[in-house]
């Protein structure tokens, strides 16, 4: 009998989902996404409000993660419940992470803890958060004290979530709070953001230096419509260079390109700060010359014609689902690091209510990693976005993004066929022949076939 095909992933290899503090735990009234929400600014007028109930029962959908055989799941703490005013620490609130953080080891999964996942708290959002330098001691403040009181139960840290869609959305766009429109205040607050991941890195590394330390950006991968069009090909990269590429430079201690070195100064002791490279990826963009588009650096960005596509969401776009991209940006910022570190994928996933999609999607994402790795990059995790649906910032409870399906209203949960066919992936440590036929066997050619460097349907690799 022919033995079956599969991806095997290495040894240790973490699975896991992602999620953050202000998106799954609810009742968080003291930060400037609650202000937001409040002031109806989101798309939909709608409000966190109880979110996912984690403040009170995240442990019933640890149970979930711990059913899927996750060895790690990502979550995040929420700086205004631990320090609801200036320099006031709230015990209970670091009481409460202490029992999540515990409770996650007692089933054995790795908790990654992000410091900052796209919250401030209203004290520090009204001294003008990070768009002022001096405000990053704040941060590194309460970075210093829950590493000092959480070190015993977490050495795997992730300082800022996203600084890229933080400073940008926020700052350039409007589209998040404080809903401001100023590219060159968006590129300081980028630059602090990513001064703020440095000093709190070498703050975690004296409190424990065995820790790992990283912080994560979004790439989306932004690609000439014409690739034969200078101009398309201009554009595109103007928009891949601030959107991805300048946070990276501004981590790495890089020489910015002109004219932003006259701009932005560069961040003390970057390079070096960091114990790996967290990397969210969930889509691609095609961009064409617009002359029209000033504000956009003149690209406007649309999908590949005929690609599947995400729900379209609120906001009426998600984009396109395009694995080889996850791929394309493993090997991209390897290669702007020189391999300097390993890799972990702290988030990828899709909106997606009806789970039409996300098998498949899961599935050729991950073949897409295990290439990288067959390749020889040092791509040591994976973390799927998310667990439960969430509130999802703007787009309000519009997208649908968990591998298991909430109703936010009664609480319910209803896992969708990707959350066990997540499970069986992670039980397995690899993608198996019998995986695929079961959940997407439409996949199976890519997969199997085309994927593997003879071409000639792959036995076990790895
Ligand atoms: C963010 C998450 C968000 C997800 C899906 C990421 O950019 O870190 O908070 O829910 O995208 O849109």
């Amino acid at each position: 009998m022919a033995r079956e095909r599969k991806l095997q992933f290495p040894e240790g290899f973490l699975w896991g989902t992602a999620s953050s503090a202000h998106q799954c735990e609810g009742g968080n009234v003291n930060n400037q996404w609650y202000r937001w929400e409040q002031q109806g600014r989101t798309l939909t007028g709608e409000r966190s409000a109880v979110a996912a109930n984690w403040w009170q029962q995240a442990e019933r959908d640890f149970e979930l993660a711990e059913q899927m055989e996750n060895n790690a799941l990502r979550l995040s703490l929420e700086w205004s419940r631990i320090e609801p005013e200036e320099g006031r620490w709230d015990e209970s609130a670091l009481e409460r992470y202490r029992v999540l953080l515990s409770d996650l080891r007692r089933r054995h999964m790795t908790p990654l803890v992000t410091l900052h996942h796209f919250t401030d708290p209203l004290w520090f959002a009204d001294r003008d958060g990070f768009a002022r330098e001096e405000n990053i001691r704040y941060f590194v403040r309460f970075v210093r004290f829950v590493v000092e009181h959480l070190r015993d139960l977490c050495s795997f840290w992730l300082t800022i979530n996203e600084p890229n869609v933080y400073a940008f959305l926020g700052y350039l766009t409007g589209e998040f709070p404080p809903g401001e429109q100023r590219a060159l205040r968006a590129l300081h607050v980028l630059r602090n953001l990513m001064a703020a991941h440095v000093q709190a890195f070498y703050a975690i590394r004296e409190l424990q230096p065995e820790g790992q330390i990283g912080y994560c950006l979004n790439y989306r991968l932004l690609e000439a419509a014409c690739s034969y069009s200078p101009l398309d090909r201009v554009v595109a990269g103007l928009q891949e260079t601030f959107f991805n590429w300048l946070a990276l430079k501004l981590a790495e201690g890089e020489r910015l390109p002109l004219p932003l070195r006259f701009a932005l100064s560069a961040v003390p002791r970057a390079a070096g700060a960091r114990d790996y490279h967290g990397i969210n990826y969930y889509t691609r963009d095609l961009v064409a010359f617009d002359p029209r588009r000033p504000g956009e650096l003149f690209g406007r960005r649309f999908p590949r014609p005929g690609a599947p596509m995400q729900d379209p969401g609120r906001g009426g776009y998600f984009g396109e689902v395009y694995p080889e991209g996850l791929y394309r940006v493993l090997h991209s910022v390897y290669r702007s690091t020189r391999g300097n570190k390993p890799l972990y994928v702290t988030e990828h996933g899709l909106n997606d209510v009806e789970d039409r999609l996300r098998p498949r999607a899961i599935l050729e994402h991950l073949a897409m990693l295990h290439r990288a790795i067959r390749e020889g990059l040092p791509v040591r995790g994976y973390f799927h976005w998310t667990l439960v649906d969430n509130f999802e910032w703007n787009e309000g409870w519009g997208a649908h993004f968990g591998l298991v399906e909430l109703n936010p209203r009664t609480q319910e949960r209803r896992p969708r066929p990707s959350a066990s066919m997540f499970g069986e992936i992670c039980r397995a440590n690899a993608i198996t022949e019998s995986i695929v036929e079961r959940y997407a066997p439409e996949a199976a050619a890519t997969i199997f076939g085309p994927v593997t460097a003879a071409g000639s349907g792959a036995r076990v690799l790895i």
